[in-house]
């Protein structure tokens, strides 16, 4: 989950890896680092220290130094503390090391190389250093096989040897590595949104190979000495769309995004009016040949999957489960050929669904996945992928990502019904038509975001807040609950309002908000009763409400009126605005909205 770095170029590489650092500090943000080989005399040095990368740009600035080979780290601790000695990099004798992984055997490492005397720090990470060290004669291809052959665990491994020239040293298993050659020289890193300000052309760095990065060339082996052609892609994104264009932090800019994301995603999927998959590569025998679904994700990428399991139990009548991808191996699913898997992630790179999926078809299930990183993990795995065109999203917590993964979802169901045929051509094309209406609709919801505003200053202070709601409002809510408690620190729950009368109402008092959602209109009255219930109970309450509903409560109720669509497209403008709801409650609190404490983007620890 950590943020790698390397780069040997023509450019000042302290920059470069600061510069990169920033953009990867999403990945984790307890500590930073960086080792540059000196240009004057060679030496190798490393800065590191707890706290952000402003910090460790702050002790770079302090120094004068010329060098253009360095690599760099940003931590996201697992084994010991959040320290100066645990952060990265790791300098035993000639080694200079980054790492991204868990390496589950250290200790018997350190054990069988008696490697105790030469470690400083508690991190598994400074044990490969040292084994490295210890095998090194000379030959870092050599001593980077011997090392990973008695490794056991996820590890992105990046290496400066001291007796070297201003190469860098790679390889990996499990834990990803992009890398890229361009005019400026050769650069690799955890994710390519590091790479974006330099190019659009990236490889990824396959499993279990060597790779060197050379000031004009990048040379890719396998284990056998075998050179590889890297196989490079293209993004399409811009280059700056990793910036923050004014915004005070991505999450903002993130959010007034979706448009436009949504726009991007769905528009090439659209041919005459029907879904159409044909340029993914998607057959309709995928959909028409399973017996049933199930979804596989983590986070903000499993609550798009609720939303579509409702949608799928609604409209295809068929059975579908909605599996925690951490949860998935351990629960004996029901999986076999019959099966057809959605694995669900932005990233594509957390490691719990990437083993879900790999489990999933060696049960003879086929994989479809909805990811936004081309070329990730994941979409490496899968039978067929589906990319949101969401762009790089940098805040940790999710936005764009999942509302484009709705998107993509409502085109699987359209396609699905009529390719199995439940819909008829029309009843397809007019599903479609409302989707299309999608980024419109959101527009108007952030155009109205300062009432959202005024919402959230009333809960700034709250300790506790329910979310309630039925149906596709409470899959909602789930999601917009977990966007309030991961910005704001809030404690806040997400309950089917029919449920909360049976333990959670003993809860509300007079100091516990709750935020109601009312979208679907065959619920109104229903989800009507229960709100009555925790206001009678002294809750304040505000309401996400259906504009076309709302008129009903007029005067009654503090409500957030929400642009009319189809009852089970209102997710959509629902979503956006309760993440506007958790941005400004976060920001308005003085957080650092984009980096919530404790948590990393990209999770790639079990
Ligand atoms: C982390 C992120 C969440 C994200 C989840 C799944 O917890 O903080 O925002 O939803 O991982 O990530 P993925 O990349 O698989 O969608």
């Amino acid at each position: 989950m950590c943020g790698i770095i390397g780069y040997t170029g023509s450019e000042d590489v302290r920059e470069v890896l600061l510069d990169a650092l920033e953009l990867l500090e999403y990945r984790g943000y307890d500590s930073a680092g960086l080792a540059v080989k000196d240009a004057e005399n060679g030496e190798i040095k490393v800065r590191k220290c707890a706290g952000r990368v402003s910090d460790l740009r702050a002790i770079c600035a302090s120094e004068k130094l010329v060098s253009t080979c360095g690599i760099g780290h940003t931590r996201w601790a697992t084994h010991g503390g959040v320290n100066d000695r645990n952060a990265h990099p790791h300098q035993v004798g000639k080694v200079t090391l980054v790492h991204n992984g868990i390496i589950e055997n250290y200790q018997e490492l350190i054990a069988d190389y008696e490697l105790a005397d030469e470690l400083a720090s508690e991190t598994d990470s400074e044990v490969v250093a040292a084994l490295l060290n210890h095998f090194y004669e000379g030959n870092p291809a050599e001593a980077l096989k011997k090392t990973v052959s008695k490794l056991r665990g996820t590890f992105a491994l990046v290496v400066m040897f001291a007796d070297q020239p201003e190469i860098i040293y790679s390889t990996r298993n499990v834990s990803p590595i992009v890398a890229t050659l361009c005019d400026e020289g050769a650069m690799l890193a955890s994710d390519l949104t590091a790479l974006c300000r330099f190019t659009n052309r990236y490889f990824v760095v396959p499993e279990y190979h060597i790779l060197e990065l050379h000031k004009d060339a990048v040379i890719l082996k396998d284990f056998e000495e075998n050179t590889v052609e890297p196989e490079f892609l293209t993004v399409d994104w811009e280059l700056n769309s990793a910036g923050k264009a004014g915004y005070p932090f991505y999450m903002e800019k993130e959010i007034m995004e979706q448009p436009d994301a949504i726009a991007n995603t769905i528009g090439n999927r659209i041919k005459g009016g029907m879904p159409d998959f044909s340029k993914d590569g998607v057959p309709d025998t995928l959909f028409t040949s399973c017996e049933r679904i199930c979804i596989i994700a983590c986070g903000t990428a499993m609550h798009a999957g609720l939303v579509a399991q409702a949608l799928v139990k609604s409209i295809l009548h068929m059975h579908i489960d909605v599996e925690m991808a951490s949860e998935f191996m351990y629960s004996d699913p029901v999986i076999d050929e019959k099966t057809l898997v959605i694995a669900v992630s932005q990233s594509g790179e957390t490691i719990d669904t990437l083993e879900a999926v790999k489990y999933a078809k060696r049960r003879g299930a086929k994989c479809l996945s909805i990811i936004n990183v081309k070329g990730s993990s994941i979409a490496r795995e899968s039978d067929y992928v589906l990319y949101t065109s969401a762009g790089p999203e940098i805040a940790v917590a999710s936005t764009k990502a999942y509302t484009t993964q709705l998107s993509v979802f409502y085109l699987i169901v359209a396609r699905m019904a009529h390719s199995r045929g439940v819909f008829t051509q029309e009843e397809t094309q007019s599903f479609v038509r409302e989707l299309q209406r999608t980024p419109d609709v959101m527009r108007k919801v952030l155009e109205n975001r300062r009432d959202i505003h005024v919402v959230a200053k009333k809960i700034l202070s709250a300790k506790d807040l329910f979310m309630i709601g039925r149906g596709l409002d409470y899959s909602i809510l789930l999601e917009g609950s977990l966007k309030l408690k991961e910005v704001s620190y809030i404690h806040s729950e997400a309950y089917a309002s029919g449920e909360l009368k049976h333990g959670p109402i003993a809860l509300i008092t007079q100091d516990t908000p709750v935020v109601a959602s009312v979208t679907q209109e065959k619920l109104f009255s229903k989800e009507l009763s229960n709100i009555r219930e925790v206001k009678s109970r002294g809750a304040d309450v505000v309401i996400f409400i259906k504009e076309n509903l709302s008129a009903k409560l007029e005067g009654e109720y503090e409500m957030i009126k929400l642009p009319d669509m189809q009852d089970e497209f209102m997710v959509l403008p629902a979503s956006v605005a309760l993440q506007l709801l958790a941005y400004y409650v976060s920001s308005d609190k003085g957080f650092d909205v984009d980096k919530p404490r404790n948590l990393a983007k990209v999770v790639t620890v079990e």
